[in-house]
């Protein structure tokens, strides 16, 4: 793992009556990952896409489908993500009793294991599990919408679960309410991948706010 921070855009912003052509646009403009908001009206006040979104969206582009199951609960679901074509799959802590069972079950079916925490749940949620996940997702919003105020409150956590992570090859990602300013605060508190929805999507030139976005945490 690089020390470059990495983009994920979240296609939750983008035009759903063309989700391929967003994906090959923020392909071309150097995003890293493709973060796939995923969300069932249950577990969260939204509903989006499922698998057969994300089947129809992976030829468009050879980076990795960061996908974001909002979803519980989720374990019938995780071999028909995975099939579908994505790289990273990222479930909830909040969203079942067998956490640990779960990220293995990501494992097993040859995909990233992805843990996320919504703001209000304490870092401590993941302290066992830290051995079988690849990467944590830190919600700086209460998930369910794109365009919400980043929460401050978050900071200490992306902090301390950085020093939880030690040396051990997980990323940290941060989701909500990403822009330059407060991709600096999350980067200088220890994450490295960033998540933006309306920030990417909302400007007209998605290279330029890409670079934007690295040269703020540079
Ligand atoms: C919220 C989603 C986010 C969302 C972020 O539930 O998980 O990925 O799209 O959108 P912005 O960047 O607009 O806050
Ligand atoms: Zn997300």
């Amino acid at each position: 793992m690089g020390n470059a921070v990495k983009i994920a855009p979240s296609i939750l912003s983008a035009d759903f009556a063309r989700l391929g052509e967003a994906v090959r646009a923020i392909d071309a403009a150097g995003c890293d990952y493709v973060h796939v908001d995923v969300m069932d009206g249950h577990f969260v006040p939204n509903i989006t896409i499922g698998p057969v979104v994300v089947a129809a969206l992976r030829p468009h582009t050879k980076k990795p489908l960061d996908v974001h199951l909002m979803v519980s609960p989720v374990d019938s679901f995780l071999e028909a993500f995975a099939k579908a074509g994505s790289d990273i799959i990222t479930v909830h802590a909040e969203a079942g009793p067998h956490l640990d069972r779960t990220l293995q079950a990501i494992r097993d079916l040859g995909k990233r294991a992805g843990v996320s925490l919504n703001p209000g749940t304490s870092e401590s949620a993941i302290s066992y599990v830290l051995d079988k996940v690849d990467l944590i997702l830190v919600m700086t919003v209460n998930p369910g919408f794109g365009g919400q105020a980043f929460l401050e409150s978050q900071v200490a956590k992306i902090r301390r679960i950085r020093e939880m992570i030690g040396d051990r090859p997980i990323e940290l990602e941060v989701d909500g309410g990403i822009d330059t300013a407060t991709a600096k605060t999350v980067v200088d508190a220890g994450a490295n991948v960033l998540v933006a929805g309306s920030a990417i999507f909302g400007a007209p030139d998605y290279a330029k706010k890409i670079s934007e976005i690295r040269a703020a945490v540079a």
